[in-house]
């Protein structure tokens, strides 16, 4: 307390005597964030800036009205979950790792098989038993990679039937597509056999068809994506957020922003929608509910603005109270009841699959959800993903895309061992939204829209000391019917 006190004054603040800072406990934390960033700055600290403190984090209350229901367009809408997760505790022994790995190897190989240029697959026992110098293509496991100090890369891979060594040297013309190999993915190989080694001169990755047409509803008609809201953080932005909520009525803004907001009819959470507690060293002190019941409770408040009309589909992420292994299942009723009465709500495991919008003659969009967990993994450790950073969630999303698969590594995120491996993108989605790294992004790969969905807290401690610059307030905004998207801010 003394330290922070201390802080007041070395910001250049005095503090009126009539007002205590001790009496505040934990608000003084975000009651100094507060003061730093008002406009103009108080010279001195008293009771008048501590009701503006009070008053700004207050949640604008927008109750409903009639008049909110009117001014939406009454347009057709339908939800289809296609996929979702339900707990499922059991004990986990070697023979579910071993079903899991093979149907991922399966489910991949199926994909891969529909590459043309890799029509003549052999298995590794084959190869394995074969002469010298023979051409030979086949789809494989990584479980190895390694670059060594000459710049070639041993491998090692294998399938159901056997193992073999494989190596890209410096002058393959697979070289370039080296670095993106990462272990426990399934890829297509081709090269020739040299002793123990399969010299690899063409790598496959299961990736996106590329002749697929990107869909169109026949009105218009839109779906936006949030997530990451933080709700108990003292960061989390709740002016803002009101702010949209109150545009999401189709009331607020100029006549071109109205006409986009009265005909959302569907709304995605793409999770984290509260800050948790226990999540990260030291999290307490920038809590401003520190009680996780509490917190949904604040979150449904929220989100009970958002007008029925509209289908509101939430995942969870992983600072909500649900388990870390993915698929994660949406948090029990007994954390979050008031969003399980929510009448318009979807609840949904991360990841999940839903579509959207089908009619007699249309077949709707299929919306992959996933929170992002797996991002950091790949930031971290794929080279050209690291060189680009934080700030480039497009990539990453690109990246598991052509991998089809959203948390290959064994180590990138805890995952259930299912029979299934039930983060392999099986079908191709029209689009794949997520969050997680608190920065938006929009793009489009082979047809498929890939996005960040943003986030509605400020920058935190742990962001500020890892350099990382949220981008908050933004919401992706996708038009059914022309299959365009667009980005509306809430922060200024
Ligand atoms: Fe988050
Ligand atoms: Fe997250």
């Amino acid at each position: 307390m003394k330290t922070l006190i201390q802080e007041f004054y070395n910001s250049g603040f005095l503090l009126d005597s009539s007002f205590n800072l001790e009496d505040m406990g934990h608000e003084i934390n975000p009651f100094l964030d507060f003061v730093k960033k008002m406009e103009p700055k108080p010279f001195v600290i008293n009771e008048e800036v501590y009701l503006k403190f009070k008053e700004f984090q207050k949640p604008v209350k927008i109750l409903k009205t009639k008049e909110s229901k009117t001014v939406r367009e009454d347009l057709h809408s339908r939800v289809n979950v296609l996929k979702s997760y339900d707990w499922s505790n059991r004990e986990i022994k070697l023979k579910h790792f071993v079903k899991h790995y093979l149907n991922r190897y399966d489910s991949l190989k199926k994909i891969l098989l529909n590459r043309p240029s890799l029509s003549m697959p052999l298995s590794l026992s084959r190869i394995t038993s074969q002469r010298s110098n023979d051409k030979v293509q086949a789809i494989v496991m990584v479980s190895e990679v390694r670059k060594v100090s000459s710049g070639n890369y041993f491998l090692e891979f294998e399938d159901p039937t056997g193992k073999i060594m494989g190596m890209i040297t410096t002058k393959s013309l697979a070289y370039p597509l080296a670095e993106s190999i990462i272990h426990d993915e399934v890829i297509g190989v081709e090269g020739t056999k040299k002793g123990r080694y399969l010299y690899v001169d063409n790598v496959f990755f299961p990736e996106i068809p590329s002749d697929r047409q990107a869909k169109r509803a026949d009105e218009e008609v839109y779906a936006a994506f949030i997530g990451d809201l933080h709700v108990g953080s003292n960061n989390f932005l709740s002016k803002e957020f009101s702010n949209f909520l109150k545009w999401l009525k189709g009331n607020e803004g100029p006549a071109n922003q109205k006409k986009v907001a009265r005909k959302i009819k569907y709304l995605f959470v793409v999770g984290d929608l509260v800050e948790g507690v226990g999540i990260y060293p030291e999290q307490d002190k920038e809590l401003l509910i520190d009680d996780v019941y509490r917190q949904y409770r604040e979150v449904s408040k929220y989100l009970s603005q958002i007008p029925e009309e509209i289908n509101l589909i939430m995942i969870p992420g992983n600072h909500d109270a649900t388990r870390l292994i993915e698929p994660q299942p949406f948090p029990r009723k007994s954390f979050a009841k008031d969003l399980y009465e929510l009448p318009n709500a979807t609840l949904l495991s991360n990841p999940s699959r839903v579509n959207i919008h089908a009619k007699n003659d249309f077949c709707g969009f299929d919306v992959l959800l996933y929170h992002g967990t797996s991002f950091t993994w790949y930031l971290d450790n794929v080279n050209s993903l690291r060189k680009r950073g934080y700030e480039h969630p497009e990539a990453v999303l690109k990246f598991l895309l052509k991998k089809r698969h959203l948390g290959t590594p064994h180590g990138a995120v805890g995952r259930d061992m299912y029979e299934q491996d039930h983060l392999v993108m099986s079908t191709v989605p029209d689009v794949l939204a997520s969050g997680h790294l608190h920065v938006s992004a929009i793009t489009r790969y082979n047809s498929t829209i890939a996005l960040s969905a943003s986030c509605w807290q400020a920058q935190t401690s742990f962001q500020q000391k890892l350099g990382i610059t949220p981008h908050p307030g933004k919401v992706p905004i996708l038009n059914l019917q022309n299959n365009k998207m667009l980005m509306m801010e809430f922060c200024r």
